[in-house]
């Protein structure tokens, strides 16, 4: 699309989605006479970094501090296959921004998502994922809006995913659309030898 484990029932306490964002509210009228010492965030996120805050909720841009076998248990806990850490690393470093949450009573990543591309037209977002225990409560909607605007600051306009058809559906209000133009995307399969 392009850009036009055990599930258990979130804490209500934790939910996100029908927060109030009391930074943008006020950001209008007061901004001007008292600037901000945090970036303003755009109005357009769902929740604010300090709302996220005040529920455990800590978003990293870096891959530091990141426990990568406790970011491979979260891929497997979500249906991914488990990867060599050693290969994680790798990516990571060839990666162009990424977001991930950690939660602060646990210290464990608990949502991710990364970036790669050529750091000027385009990119590519992968490894989409929250982990079961704290999906539904806004995250990786609130992981996505920041992966895309991070994105956009640099100038970048054409951002892309590949996306799992029962997952469309969490892509599309965030403004991804399939086959703009009737594009379609294609992979590489490598071909079977017939064996005699
Ligand atoms: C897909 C995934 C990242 C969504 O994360 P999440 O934190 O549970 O989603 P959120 O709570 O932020 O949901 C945001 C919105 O999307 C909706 N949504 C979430 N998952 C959805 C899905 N699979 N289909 C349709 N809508 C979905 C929510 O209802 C919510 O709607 P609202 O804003 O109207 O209330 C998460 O379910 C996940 O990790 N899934 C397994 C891994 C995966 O499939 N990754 C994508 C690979 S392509």
């Amino acid at each position: 699309m392009l850009i036009g484990g055990t599930v258990s029932t979130p804490p209500a306490s934790l939910r996100l989605r029908s927060t109030l964002n009391p930074q943008n509210a006020v950001s209008q009228s007061s901004q001007a006479a008292f600037p901000s010492p945090v970036p303003r965030q755009p109005a357009s996120y769902s929740i604010t970094d300090d709302d996220l805050k005040s529920r455990g909720f800590l978003f990293r841009r870096t891959a530091e501090g990141l426990n990568l076998d406790q970011l491979n248990s979260v891929f497997v806990a979500v249906g991914f296959p488990r990867r060599d850490t050693a290969k994680i690393e790798v990516a990571l470093q060839h990666t162009d921004a990424m977001l991930w949450v950690e939660y602060e009573k646990t210290q464990r990543p608990v949502a991710f998502a990364r970036a790669t591309g050529d750091g000027v037209f385009n990119a590519i977002i992968w490894d989409v994922v929250v982990d079961p225990s704290f999906q539904n409560l806004g995250l990786g909607k609130a992981v996505m809006e920041r992966l895309v605007e991070d994105l956009q600051r640099k100038g970048i306009c054409n951002i892309a995913l590949y996306s799992e058809p029962r997952v469309l559906g969490f892509y599309r209000p965030l403004g991804f659309v399939s086959d703009p133009d009737g594009i379609r995307g294609m992979v590489f399969i490598r071909k079977q030898k017939n064996r005699k």
